[in-house]
């Protein structure tokens, strides 16, 4: 059993997925090629966003982001105790102060009332600017983008959606890449769309932010093209083989994510009352990008795991620690976040996709109820 069954997508999808690889193979485009502005105007639909910026992947999608809101030494960015370093590690390398807040014990989410608490605190202290606010969909999971908005518009803070985990999640109707001024999306192969290799998008609205992260991309480029240099800018072009995978792959996400909210059904009625079981809100679709349980305490998940592991039953922990106590963070004064580190000590992920059988289901279910 693989914990993201690639394979079987790949099987599912190779005839579609090789004619496309060959076509790219046989133009020799290799970079922006016509692929890359399908996927683009494709995306943006999807989304529900006026612009897509492709780019090389998720963390250089935040990094853009960033830049394009002209982020500097000095600026506090606020976001979750609980998510990947990618969130925050591109604005502290271009000088800003990571802020961590503590997350929902429910939906593993920013937590706004600790949002609120920590935008005060700094504007008290006055050693920092307030700037940025990154909420992420953590899991797939749509963050609570209502409250955080309206922190967000109270205290003059550009919220940034790390959308990194839920493409194909929805909040109230309205796509996961949506919301916040700018958006950013990972296609790192594991996640709910992922290409076969480093990918990742900006979702933006505004027609100046979109013509600014296109310069950004390609090395600052100005009106005249890629030699009339005019800011200092990356290298993070989204490749057309990549493109052409994405394609393939948007094809058939929908009914992927169909197929996802049937799964995390059954894991949940199995296991709900003896683990505690994600939880999104009414009116959300998760894209679980990961279906990760929290045990009642770091031995009973350890248990578990020998269980699984017994059984070749892959297991992850996702994450294994809160970003204010990695070594990374370690210059930075940061408080306490108690339902980050309880999520931290206590989570383990089940192997998870829509090409999951459900007789593999049931040989997780059952595992995890015996060694419970
Ligand atoms: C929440 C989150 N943000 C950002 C990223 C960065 O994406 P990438 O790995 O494509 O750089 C990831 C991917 O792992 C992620 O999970």
């Amino acid at each position: 059993m693989e914990f993201i069954d690639l394979k079987a997508q790949y099987r599912a999808l190779q005839p579609r997925m090789d004619e496309r690889i060959q076509s790219v193979l046989q133009s020799t485009r290799f970079i922006g090629g016509p692929e890359v502005k399908e996927l683009e105007t494709q995306l943006a639909a999807f989304v529900g966003r006026k612009h897509c910026i492709s780019c090389a992947n998720g963390t250089e999608a935040l990094q853009l982001a960033f830049m394009a809101y002209g982020v500097e030494e000095g600026d506090a960015v606020f976001c979750p105790d609980m998510t990947f370093i990618s969130s925050v590690e591109p604005a502290v390398m271009l000088g800003a102060t990571p802020v961590f807040c503590d997350i929902d014990p429910d939906t593993y989410n920013l937590d706004p009332r600790s949002l609120e608490a920590h935008v005060e605190q700094v504007e008290r202290e006055g050693k920092l600017r307030p700037r940025f606010v990154v909420a992420v969909d953590f899991l797939g999971n749509p963050a609570d983008f209502e409250a955080i908005s309206r922190i967000c518009d109270a205290h003059g803070l550009v919220l940034i959606e790390d959308a990194a985990q839920a493409t194909g999640a929805s909040h109230q109707g309205k796509r996961c890449g949506s919301f916040g001024d700018v958006a950013t999306t990972s296609f790192f192969p594991s996640k709910p769309l992922g290409c076969y290799g480093d990918g990742g998008a900006v979702f933006t609205d505004d027609d100046e932010t979109a013509s600014l992260l296109n310069s950004l991309k390609v090395h600052g480029k100005g009106p005249k093209g890629k030699y009339d240099n005019v800011r200092i800018g990356l290298n993070s072009r989204l490749d057309t083989l990549q493109a052409a995978v994405l394609l393939t792959k948007l094809e058939v996400l929908e009914d992927e994510i169909k197929v996802r909210q049937q799964v995390a059904r059954r894991y949940a009625e199995a296991l709900s009352g003896k683990l505690k079981v994600p939880f999104v809100k009414e009116g959300d679709t998760s894209a679980w990008a990961q279906y990760c349980v929290l045990a009642e305490s770091p031995a009973q998940r350890q248990k578990v795991l020998d269980a699984m592991k017994a059984a070749n039953v892959p297991s992850l922990i996702y994450y294994p620690h809160v970003l204010h106590k990695l070594d990374a963070f370690a210059p930075w004064e940061n408080t306490p976040a108690p339902n980050a580190e309880q999520y931290a000590d206590c989570n383990f992920g089940l192997p998870f996709s829509p090409y999951l059988t459900e007789e593999d289901q049931q040989k997780v279910i059952d595992v995890v109820l015996k060694a419970l």
